[in-house]
């Protein structure tokens, strides 16, 4: 698969990602999901990479998802959907695929699936003035897919709350409530350090850590579940109208169809 929205550079012993979708602030489209799942795919029987650092570029993580795919989701059979459904849950799922550890690091913002990524990686590392946050109930979806891993790594109520009031927070209270580890001035190169660090330990014992760490922090068959609502809400018309006053800078109007 040629990559055109992500850009792999391979370090000694550990790979970084970068997601690279500029036009739409990094939005994690279905193109930029399925060659996350396909490198993913990849890197988890790649023995010469022991590490994995995620990050976005030109300063931002991650905007989400892509908007403009919600506007056709209505268009859409429920039948696409299904077969779209892999993809979607697999790309939350890509630090378990890798079976190597993950370390976020980001800068300016990680909102929607973005925030996914960061709470779906095993380490995180955030920069200055980032904005992270849950805002997909303003466009007429909830975060379902990475919910799950919202909840693992901050709790539960904490993600409920987050989810229903769609606050906006910084990288202070990220690290507070455990979604972030560290702040740093240069993210991305306290993140390779980590992977550089972990990358010298033992292949066997790693794999071995990897396969404890995944196993026992599991969350696929919520995800299924999860997954089939999402396609649900992709056929509202709500879903089409917060989307459509998203891009049109306008308030939506809600029929509750
Ligand atoms: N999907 C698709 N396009 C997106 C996008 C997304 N998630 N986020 C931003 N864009 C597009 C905008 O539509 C805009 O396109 P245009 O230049 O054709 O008008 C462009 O990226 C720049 O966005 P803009 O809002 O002008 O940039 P900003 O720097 O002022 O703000 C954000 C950046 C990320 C804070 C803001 O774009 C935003 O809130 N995006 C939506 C985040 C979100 O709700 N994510 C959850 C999705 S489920």
């Amino acid at each position: 698969m040629d990559y055109n929205k992500i850009i792999i550079e391979k370090k000694d012993n550990y790979a970084v990602i970068f997601l690279n979708n500029r036009e739409k602030r990094n939005a994690l489209d279905y193109e930029m999901s399925e060659q996350l799942v396909d490198i993913s795919n990849k890197l988890s029987i790649d023995d010469t990479v022991r590490a994995i650092v995620i990050t976005g570029s030109n300063g931002i993580f991650c905007a989400g998802a892509d908007i403009k795919e919600f506007v056709n989701g209505i268009n859409k059979a429920p039948t696409q959907h299904f077969k779209d459904m892999d993809i979607n849950v697999n790309v939350f799922k890509c630090a378990q695929i890798i079976k190597k550890p993950v370390i976020a690091s980001v800068e300016g913002f990680a909102l929607g699936g973005g925030f996914g990524l960061v709470a779906a990686s095993h380490i995180a590392v955030a920069g200055r003035n980032i904005k992270f946050g849950m805002p997909e109930l303003n466009l007429g979806i909830f975060p379902y897919c990475i919910f799950p891993y919202v909840k693992r790594a901050i709790g539960e109520r904490l993600a409920v709350k987050l989810a229903l009031t769609r606050e906006i927070f910084d990288e202070t209270y990220a690290k507070e409530i455990g979604l972030i580890h560290y702040i740093e001035d240069e993210p991305l190169k306290k993140a390779c350090d980590i992977a550089s660090s972990i990358s010298t330990k033992s292949p066997l014992v790693l794999k071995l850590a990897m396969e404890a760490i995944n196993k026992t922090m599991s969350t696929s068959l919520e995800l299924d579940y999860l997954a089939l609502l999402r396609i649900i809400n992709f056929c509202a018309s709500d879903l089409k109208e917060g989307a459509e006053a998203f891009l049109e800078k306008r308030k939506p109007e809600w029929t509750g169809n």
